[in-house]
């Protein structure tokens, strides 16, 4: 018996990352999954993965950012799979540059991904979970949601967003006694490709506020973590994938409105 067996469960940004180690280990513990992404012919491949492997799952393409694909997706999902048990509001960007140099669009585009997309998918999700007698949210949201972060001050903003949202939403839930629960993870530093498209307007930009990878116009994670992680290594995605199965499984049954920080000791 896997640990959301039966369950049905939508994660957005399936396609990568944490997204695609979540999809993976949930369909192994029994979930029948709905993995939603941008990046389609990544997204369709984790999907085959999955099936080939004997689980259950479906890529759909998903601009988190879009309310009508919401709609669609939360629709298409009830009519093939009967409910909707679990949501991992997962799908993100980080921009990388100083808060000066950072564009109005830039800061609205991230905003939108981030933190409407996580709005979105919990209006869509919580009237589907309540017909089916109820479900788990679980929002990403990241260290970068608890304390400041020089050079993604609109990251910071994003997700401190998200970390205070879910508790608003999880009181709401529990007031009108839907039986959801809503809670936010908050990851440190942790091997994805995130990190490779996060430095934007140039690397010299950036190079005094974290460390980077010359010419490579990415961070340089290895660093970082030696540098703020007190377990000196960067965390991987399973290990932020096994917090994320906790919180939507039923053995985080009195939780909600609570954050989940898996960081290697950043925010000790
Ligand atoms: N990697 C880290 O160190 C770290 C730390 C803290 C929090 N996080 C958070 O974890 C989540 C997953 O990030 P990751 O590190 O796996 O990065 P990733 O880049 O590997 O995966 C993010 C996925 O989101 C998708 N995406 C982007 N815009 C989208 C949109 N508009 N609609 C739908 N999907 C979209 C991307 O295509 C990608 O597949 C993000 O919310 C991120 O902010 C990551």
């Amino acid at each position: 018996m896997g640990r959301v067996e039966n369950m049905v469960a939508i994660v957005t940004g399936g396609a990568s990352g944490i997204g695609r180690a979540t999809a993976e280990m949930l369909a192994r513990e029994g979930a029948t999954l709905v993995i939603t992404d941008i990046q389609e012919g990544l997204g369709e491949e984790v999907a085959r993965g999955i099936e080939a492997g004997g689980g259950k799952a479906v890529f759909k393409v998903h601009d988190v950012t879009d309310e009508e694909n919401w709609r669609q997706v939360v629709a298409e999902t009830i009519g093939s799979s009967g409910g909707l048990d679990i949501l991992v509001n997962n799908a993100g960007i980080g921009i990388l540059v100083p808060v000066v140099d950072m564009s109005l669009e830039d800061w609205r585009r991230q905003r939108a991904i981030n933190l409407d997309g996580v709005f979105l998918g919990v209006k869509y999700a919580i009237p589907a979970m309540a017909a089916s007698g109820g479900g788990s949210i679980v929002n990403i949201s990241s260290v970068a949601g608890l304390r400041g972060s020089p050079g993604l001050t609109g990251y910071n903003a994003t997700k401190g967003g998200v970390r205070l949202f879910t508790k608003g939403v999880a009181k709401e839930c529990a007031g009108a006694g839907l039986n959801i629960r809503v809670n936010s993870v908050h990851p440190g530093i942790i091997a994805t490709p995130i990190w490779t498209k996060a430095v934007q307007g140039g690397e010299e930009k950036v190079s005094d506020l974290l460390p980077v990878n010359e010419g490579a116009n990415a961070v340089d994670i290895d660093a970082i973590a030696q540098a703020t992680v007190p377990m000196g290594v960067v965390g991987t995605a399973e290990e932020i994938a096994y917090g994320i199965l906790f919180l939507a499984s039923n053995e985080s049954s009195h939780m909600t409105g609570s954050e989940l920080v898996i960081d290697g000791g950043i925010t000790a």
